[in-house]
């Protein structure tokens, strides 16, 4: 094995697109052996404290399933019941919990939150998901897309909807590995300048296309992967209303769907507000693959956590 030279996982913008591989050809080895029954305990002994602001279904669930899985263990740390709820501050937060354990996943708003963590702390850090990125999550997508369509080079995802983390994300991840994206978001709501220019110079690495409108038929056009989130993000629940009034037009539905490849496949990182940005029969139709997708975090967190915790 080939070792793994990160020490955190911030941002995919820091890692090379060998290394993004290497989660993914990690997590496929994870799964196979899960599904085969046969013991993977990687991480026996270690303990990974799980810090949240924000809710989760997904990403707790999957992280501490998948630490136990590799024989170590997690812990559930609600923000609000740890002393950093009362003010204790970030470095010294994580210069206490780099003394009692092996990793730090961490879900918040401020991406630069989790920076300050990872500066202080001496053992990894995992973004979880911040107001601005979702790294986890889009690794588990690739994974998803690369065992639906046998490659991720060549191919074009279209995100219709809110330029919010999971785009961003998106944008960093599918221009990392050579993949076509297009966004279209109502105005306004487009993702942000300096992500869309961080994607387009790494699409000049890897021959990948960028391109954001505000026209989702153009977006979708011939896209062999289609995938949407909420119109309002987490924190963001009290701008939902008025939202909801310029995005109607962005919702992925059957007419709308028509417009991808016929092979489109349609992914959604869940949770889905339904009827909002995607209608029952797309995200419970035969091309969905969003259950696979959630699956798949459990597989790929597992990978990050061998990749970043294990023994080098
Ligand atoms: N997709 C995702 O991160 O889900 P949770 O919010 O449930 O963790
Ligand atoms: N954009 C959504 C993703 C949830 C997994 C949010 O931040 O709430």
């Amino acid at each position: 094995e080939k070792p793994f030279s990160q020490k955190h996982l911030i941002t995919l913008q820091d890692y090379s697109q060998d290394e993004i591989y290497q989660v993914l050809s990690t997590a496929f080895d994870l799964k196979k052996k899960l599904k085969a029954n046969i013991p993977h305990p990687y991480l026996k002994g270690k303990t990974l404290g799980m810090i949240f602001t924000k809710s989760s279904t997904r990403t707790r669930v999957s992280f501490e399933v998948g630490i136990y899985q590799l024989g170590g263990y997690g812990l559930f740390l609600n923000a609000s019941d740890i002393q950093l709820g009362r003010g204790e501050t970030i470095s010294d937060t994580a210069r206490v919990l780099s003394r009692y354990l092996d990793g730090i996943m961490i879900r918040t708003y401020k991406q630069q939150d989790v920076e300050e963590l990872a500066k202080y702390s001496s053992i990894p850090v995992i973004n979880g998901l911040t107001d601005l990125l979702h790294p986890c999550q889009i690794l588990a997508d690739l994974m998803t897309i690369y065992e639906k369509k046998g490659t991720l080079s060549g191919l074009k995802l279209a995100f219709i909807g809110d330029g919010n983390n999971v785009a961003h994300s998106l944008l960093i991840g599918c221009t990392k590995v050579g993949m076509d994206i297009s966004i279209a978001s109502p105005k306004g709501y487009e993702p942000k300048e300096e992500i869309v220019k961080m994607a387009k110079e790494n699409g000049k690495a890897t021959g990948a296309s960028v391109s954001i409108t505000n026209d989702p038929v153009e977006a979708i056009q011939d896209a062999d992967v289609v995938y949407t989130d909420v119109w309002a993000s987490m924190g963001q629940e009290h701008e939902f209303e008025s939202r909801a009034k310029v995005f109607g037009p962005y919702q992925v539905n059957k007419e709308l769907f028509s417009h991808a490849k016929g092979d489109a496949i349609f992914l959604h990182c869940l949770p889905a507000h339904r009827g909002e940005e995607v209608t029952d029969d797309i995200i419970d139709g035969p091309q969905s693959v969003v259950f696979d997708e959630a699956e798949n975090r459990l597989h790929v967190h597992k990978a990050i956590m061998v990749l970043l915790m294990g023994d080098k």
